[in-house]
């Protein structure tokens, strides 16, 4: 366990922002926090980084009590919070420089931990550009390579991938994976789900503070009870199908949404084939089909009785 998390209690005021989470972290792991917006990521990573007080629980990294260690261990941390942590009118190699003498580095050795920041984050050629003039995702880009030129053995990253466009996002999210593979332990807040999907192998869902899930992204899709979801477009007679369907064994419901058939099927590996041929048995004939299957968004959705994203 690389980090151990217990009873995490963070309030601002009166006001419990993140209300007693308990997390423990495998080293080498890349961990997602998944929540729609106030669920307390942020806060959670925060408190974890000893930028705000905790008001309870104990959080240990590396084995060791981070109230009692504190500068040691944030010598193995590096941090990409979700607002810009660079100076705007400063250039990319001046930022990087900045972040890698807080962290006692010096001559060659700073001069070459820049280079490889920049280098890994696509930089190194625009690295006498000033920051405000780049595109958001060279800014976020700026941000990450700010928080690994000290080679950190944990990364936080809250929403690195906020406001750019995909090209970018994806760039991001390889080059995530890249710095996982060389050994680096990945915290990663988000509330794309995608994202998660596309990188995380264990997730955390939080929602008003507190972790309401956590799993590996199969256990979590497994431990609900929601089956696939199937539209469906007949040729002809829409409407008397919905009561067919509606009888078929192993459907949980069907409503006809101008003319669509959005049927929710039971978790059952058989419910598509019995109602197929039961469509087929009462001459229905079907002119498109899709199915979706259920995915965090559906295991948030069941858990809360709501969307992760308005
Ligand atoms: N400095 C602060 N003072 C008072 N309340 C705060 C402060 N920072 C955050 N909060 C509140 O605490 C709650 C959790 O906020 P937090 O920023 O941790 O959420 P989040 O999950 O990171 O959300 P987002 O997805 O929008 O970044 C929210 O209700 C927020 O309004
Ligand atoms: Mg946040």
């Amino acid at each position: 366990m690389i980090i151990e998390v217990t009873g995490l209690v963070k309030k601002y005021k009166d006001y419990t922002a993140v209300n007693g989470v308990d997390l423990s972290i495998n080293e080498g792991e890349i961990f997602g926090l998944l929540g729609p917006n106030g669920a307390g990521k942020s806060t959670t990573m925060n408190t974890l980084l000893g930028l705000l007080r905790v008001n309870d629980g104990t959080v240990k990294m590396f084995g060791k009590d981070f109230s009692k260690h504190a500068r040691e261990i944030k010598r193995s941390v590096g941090y990409v919070p979700q607002d810009y942590a660079f100076f705007e009118t400063l250039s990319a190699i001046d930022n990087v420089t900045y972040w890698g003498k807080l962290y006692g580095l010096r001559g060659e050795k700073l001069d070459k931990a820049v280079q490889e920041a920049l280098e890994f984050t696509g930089l190194w050629d625009r690295r006498n550009g000033i920051a405000k003039t780049f595109s958001g995702g060279m800014k976020r880009r700026l941000n990450i390579a700010c928080a690994i030129v000290h080679k950190p053995r944990i990364l936080f990253m809250d929403e690195p991938t906020v406001g750019i466009d995909p090209q970018s996002r994806n760039n991001i999210l390889e080059s995530i994976k890249i710095m996982n593979q060389n050994g680096m332990t990945i915290i990663y807040t988000t509330h794309y789900m995608e994202e998660i999907e596309a990188i995380c192998e264990r997730v955390a869902i939080m929602d008003f503070g507190k972790v309401i899930a956590l799993g590996s992204i199969e256990e979590l899709i497994d431990s609900i009870s929601t089956g696939n979801r199937l539209s469906l477009e007949l040729i002809s007679n829409t409407e008397t199908a919905v009561s067919v369907i509606e009888k078929t064994d192993g459907v949980n419901a069907c409503n006809n949404i101008n003319g669509v058939l959005d049927i929710h099927l039971e978790k059952n590996e058989r419910s598509l084939t019995v109602l197929l041929e039961n469509l087929i048995q009462n001459e229905y004939e079907i002119k498109s089909m899709t199915m979706e299957k259920p995915n965090l968004e559906t295991v948030f959705l069941q858990l809360t009785g709501k969307k992760l994203r308005d």
